[in-house]
């Protein structure tokens, strides 16, 4: 009785993932969808605390400790991502992508002590060591793409690296392979050994990456919780978190594959380029040159008397937090009969739909924004491209410099444009570390500073002419 309803609530539940996710892939209703998929988990919880029932009938015990578990990790989640900066983001998700990684790997390992020493089936033996081996490198590697994009450690990368990791994992492979073999005494020294180099290969995995493909291996890592999520699902029969699992895996191999391909990138060259890290080499890094300058007021008078005037945000919009000022901006210009749009390049900002996201809480519409093949085909008719705190999605290295590290990635062709105004601090470079050749352009005018105090400006001067 108790498992048909509970089997009941599994289905409920695995239809409000699926929903949620089909809502997550429109700005409007991605709220709505999270919340939608996050009570269908709840859902599923109480559920399976209250109603499981052992093959013995007994149900389970215990319940001071889930519920002190529930009450902190619930606790620890919503102020945490109450209290993240938008910046910030990624490292929360690749923080909380590693716990989803750490209770995989810790279902194994009990349920592994629950076997040990007696006749493995080898389909319960897969489902335990698959989910070992794929938690341990997602938890380990989450990990270490946390600390790397909290500035906490460096890329790290030694001669024959590739190589090692190979090694590695092909050790990996013969040990979960051994411990299946071996006498049910030797298995447990073979299924710790391989579980202890599953962590390692993590760590060695994702140290030398370079900082622009972290959000591409961030994505992978995902896809492997939500595979060694769905291990745990094969062991405990549990359909909703095989449901879950295979969603998360599915829509993490999806996400990986479309960020590789707005980087006009392979996933392989992904994890063995080395590319686009803080040390990233080659490419024009001694641009140099001479470069112009153009005051606020000019700006103004140059935006006010165009015709049509796109808006590029970068990364550095989302660190002034000057989202709301821009929309601002963009009413002045519009009442002036000036036409205002964004272009959206995909991998703007540090993590997938940034821009969007961004713009979307200064309650931007959403028809406004132009993809980057439609903006492209646009700029030919601009009169004035204003960047604000972009600058590798706008890099022409991509397009023309075969040397450059970034060659053969799709950028944002403002060149075309009459006008390019470029807002941002210094002459610094972006995230990717190499110099941008577009900023010594004689079309290029710079104008320095922290995106929202220039755009206050701006607007000041806007409404004045
Ligand atoms: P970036 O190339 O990182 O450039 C951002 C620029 O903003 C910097 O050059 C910086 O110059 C400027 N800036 C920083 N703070 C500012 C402020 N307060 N006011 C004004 N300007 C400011 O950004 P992008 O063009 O958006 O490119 C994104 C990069 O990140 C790409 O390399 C991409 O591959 C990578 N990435 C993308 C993702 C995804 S999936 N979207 C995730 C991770 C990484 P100053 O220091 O001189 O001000």
């Amino acid at each position: 009785m108790f498992s048909s309803i509970l089997n009941i609530i599994y289905l409920i539940a695995s239809v409000t993932f699926i929903m949620g996710l089909k809502m997550l892939s429109r700005p409007e209703s991605a709220r709505k969808g999270n919340l939608i998929a996050a009570g269908g988990m709840s859902f599923a919880i109480f559920g399976t605390v209250f109603l499981y029932e052992a093959s013995n009938g007994q149900h389970l015990g215990n319940l001071p400790w889930m519920f002190a578990a529930l009450i902190i990790g619930g606790v620890l989640g919503a102020v945490s991502s109450r209290k993240v900066k938008m910046t910030q983001m990624p490292e929360m998700v690749s923080l909380f992508n590693g716990m989803g990684g750490a209770c995989a790997m810790l279902i194994s390992l009990i349920e592994f002590n629950h076997i040990a020493g007696s006749e493995i089936a080898l389909g319960h033996f897969i489902a335990i060591v698959l989910g070992l081996v794929i938690g341990s490198i997602s938890f380990a590697g989450s990990i270490i793409a946390y600390l790397k994009l909290s500035g906490k450690q460096k890329d790290i990368s030694f001669k024959g690296q590739h190589i090692f990791n190979l090694v590695l994992f092909f050790i990996i492979l013969v040990g979960a392979v051994l411990t299946y073999l071996v006498e049910p005494a030797m298995a447990p020294t073979f299924f710790y050994i391989t579980f202890g180099l599953a962590i390692l290969y993590g760590v060695f995995f994702v140290l030398p990456i370079g900082g622009a493909d972290m959000p591409v291996v961030i994505s992978l890592l995902n896809s492997l919780t939500g595979v060694a999520a769905a291990c745990g699902g094969f062991l405990y029969n549990n359909k909703a978190m095989l449901t879950g699992g295979i969603l998360v895996g599915a829509a993490g191999t999806l996400l990986t594959v479309l960020m590789c391909k707005a980087m006009n990138r392979s996933l392989l060259n992904v994890i063995i380029g080395n590319w686009g890290g803080s040390n990233a080499a080659g490419g024009s890094t001694q641009e140099g040159g001479s470069y112009k300058e153009v005051s606020t007021s000019d700006a103004a008078m140059l935006m006010s008397y165009a015709k049509k005037v796109v808006i590029v945000p970068g990364y550095g919009l989302a660190v002034a937090q000057a989202q709301h000022t821009c929309h601002e901006l963009e009413k002045i210009l519009t009442d002036k009969g000036v036409e205002v749009s964004y272009a959206i390049h995909p991998v703007a900002g540090r993590m997938p739909g940034h821009m969007n996201v961004l713009l979307a809480e200064a309650d931007v519409d959403y028809e406004k924004l132009e993809e980057m093949e439609d903006a492209n085909s646009n700029f030919k008719t601009t009169d004035v491209v204003l960047i604000l705190g972009a600058n590798d999605v706008v890099n022409p290295a991509a397009k023309n410099d075969p040397t450059s590290p970034i060659y053969g990635m799709p950028i944002l062709e403002v060149e075309d444009a009459k006008n390019v105004i470029v807002n941002k601090r210094s002459m610094k470079p972006g995230y990717a570390g190499i110099e941008n050749a577009l900023f010594y352009q004689p079309k290029t005018s710079m104008l320095f500073g922290d995106a929202k105090k220039v755009l206050q400006d701006l607007c000041a001067e806007v409404k004045a002419t």
